[in-house]
């Protein structure tokens, strides 16, 4: 049985004023405590206000954004993943497709990343998705292999991969209010959950969780979470603020 994980990518967005209020606001039953995890990933700037805030909230996990795949050294502006851990992180999102799209990663560099997360002790939430144009031309399952040899399954000889976590967003449906329908999303994460399969075998791939994310709202993710391959969301704009976040973490089974 996988614990379905909701996991709040706040970009670059956020201020101290902005993480009290939401750490204030945050209130969630013991009831969906116990059978869901729920993480935030601020800004790096915002991690020491977000762990005073919410001190007495520890259901909620602390994430980072991105990551260095060395563990400290002359890179300037990087942070690595034994310094996320000591700053209190859970996880941490690699291969955003914005991480992808603006600052050159490739699937090289993501499998690096995860690789260097899992040996400080993260979990890695893994980002994968096709482009509209790719999806239009008939890619999207091409797209989709590529990104999850290259940036997952190039390790599948670490034999500790079961730990990690796949979020599937269409580059299409990030900030654009077009949400992939629930049967397009099962689609995709089927297929995630079948390359792993192949690779890893059916236990690993029946362990890891796989995400989806890309315009989750609170009133689409009951809807979402019904299928099968799908075990939570990675959400952006709706994660921001506290009640829409209660929201999508309390879905209705
Ligand atoms: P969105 O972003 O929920 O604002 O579409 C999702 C993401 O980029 O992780």
């Amino acid at each position: 049985m996988r614990m379905p994980l909701i996991a709040g990518n706040w970009k670059m967005n956020g201020d101290v004023a902005g993480v009290e209020k939401f750490a204030d606001e945050f209130e969630i039953s013991q009831d969906i405590i116990e059978k869901r995890q729920m993480a935030i990933c601020p800004p790096l700037t915002l991690m020491s206000a977000w762990r005073a805030a919410a001190e007495s909230k520890p259901h909620i996990k602390l994430g980072a954004q991105n990551a260095h795949w060395k563990s400290s050294g002359a890179y300037t502006g990087e942070v690595s993943p034994g310094m996320l851990k000591e700053a209190g992180c859970w996880c941490c999102i690699v291969g955003h497709s914005e991480r992808r799209q603006y600052f050159g990663e490739n699937d090289a560099d993501v499998n690096k990343k995860m690789n260097a997360l899992l040996d400080a002790g993260l979990v890695p939430i893994v980002c994968v998705g096709e482009t509209l144009e790719e999806r239009e031309a008939g890619k999207m399952e091409q797209v989709i292999t590529t990104q999850v040899s290259g940036s997952v399954l190039a390790s599948a000889d670490r034999g500790d991969l079961s730990v990690i976590v796949v979020a599937y967003e269409p580059v299409w449906a990030i900030g654009t209010g077009k949400t992939a329908t629930s049967d397009q999303a099962q689609e995709v994460c089927g297929l995630i959950r079948k390359l792993l399969s192949d690779k890893l075998g059916a236990a690993s791939a029946d362990a890891i969780r796989i995400l989806y994310g890309g315009s989750v709202k609170p009133d689409n993710m009951s809807e979402l979470m019904s299928k099968p391959d799908i075990d939570g969301g990675l959400v952006g704009g709706a994660s921001l603020k506290a009640s829409d976040f209660m929201g999508i973490v309390g879905y209705k089974e």
